[in-house]
């Protein structure tokens, strides 16, 4: 199956950047993003970006002025999905929000376009019921920034058609992204996987008094060449964000995770990492 057409809902930190990314390649793309105002941020934001790329020479005015013409920030959901080959959820990380999306949707698109989430760890099996044909749901998993990030993860559930896949992960391909396939459903894929077990083991070798926060993150960096350590990463992603999650998973397993009274006890006090100036290590 050929893409040309491309809709991506939501046009927050995620959507804006994998719409744009996208427009660049040269796909058409239809950004919808329910809050007018996000609309309105989503062009300033572009104009903002392309003339920063003119500035620093890495694109030429005619480059910019195709780009512009291709990435459409579009008034309702129907205009961005009806005429659509592709179709890239990104709006809020809550499934019920995500389910009325889909629902939406589902009647206002052709039975064949692929339908994508971008969710972080929600696999697209959740919203099987939500569309007909489920042969063309799929998970594919950008990173933050999305017009950096090269990772993109494609997650096949078994409702999933090998059609689709193979058109996404070709699709990521050509947009300068460097796809990997997950060959069954598993919540959260395999980079934040991976992540969170590292994130893990170092608190767990805090919390036991085996070495420093600071020890643990001079091994990560010298030892096995991470660019950040696990707290030094915590600061900067935000300490509040990590308690979070903490959270939902405590809820959902009963059991305390790792590092939870430490990371709640930052909260309390306002150390939320970068942001506030002062996290595991002082930014002032
Ligand atoms: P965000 O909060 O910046 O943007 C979400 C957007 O969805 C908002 O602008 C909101 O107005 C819009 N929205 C809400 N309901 C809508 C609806 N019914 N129709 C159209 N638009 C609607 O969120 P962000 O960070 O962009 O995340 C979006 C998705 O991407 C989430 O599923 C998240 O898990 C995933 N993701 C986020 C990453 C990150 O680092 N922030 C990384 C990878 C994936």
């Amino acid at each position: 199956m050929k893409i040309t057409k491309v809709a991506v809902i939501g046009g927050g930190l995620m959507g804006r950047q994998i719409g744009l990314n996208t427009a660049i390649y040269p796909y058409e793309v239809k950004l919808f993003d329910l809050n007018p105002d996000v609309r309105a941020a989503v062009l300033k934001w572009e104009d903002e970006y392309l003339a920063g790329r003119i500035a620093k020479g890495r694109m030429t005015e005619e480059q910019v002025a195709g780009i512009r013409s291709r990435f459409l920030v579009v008034e309702s959901m129907e205009e961005a999905v009806r005429d659509a080959d592709l179709v890239i959820e990104a709006v809020v990380e809550k499934k019920d929000v995500k389910h009325a999306v889909f629902r939406e949707l589902s009647p206002l698109v052709r039975e064949d376009a692929i339908l994508a989430t971008n969710s972080s760890y929600m696999v697209s099996s959740t919203f099987k019921d939500d569309v007909t044909n489920p042969a063309r749901l799929v998970n594919v998993h950008y990173f933050n920034p999305a017009l950096v990030m090269k990772l993109v993860e494609v997650c096949r559930g078994e409702h999933t058609s090998d059609e689709t896949v193979e058109t996404v992960f070709e699709f990521a391909r050509s947009t300068g992204k460097t796809p990997v396939r997950i060959e069954k459903e598993i919540d959260g894929f395999l980079a934040n996987r991976i992540l969170t077990a590292i994130h893990n083991e170092a608190r767990f070798l805090v919390e036991e008094g085996y070495a420093t926060y600071q020890d643990i993150d001079t091994a990560c960096e010298n030892g096995l060449g991470h660019p950040m350590g696990p707290f030094r990463l915590s600061d900067l992603t935000g300490i509040d964000l990590a308690f979070d999650i903490m959270n939902r998973r405590y809820q959902e397993s009963g059991q305390k995770p790792r590092g939870y009274d430490l990371y709640g006890k930052m909260v309390s006090e306002g150390r939320l990492g970068r942001k506030t100036g002062k996290g595991f290590y002082d930014y002032q």
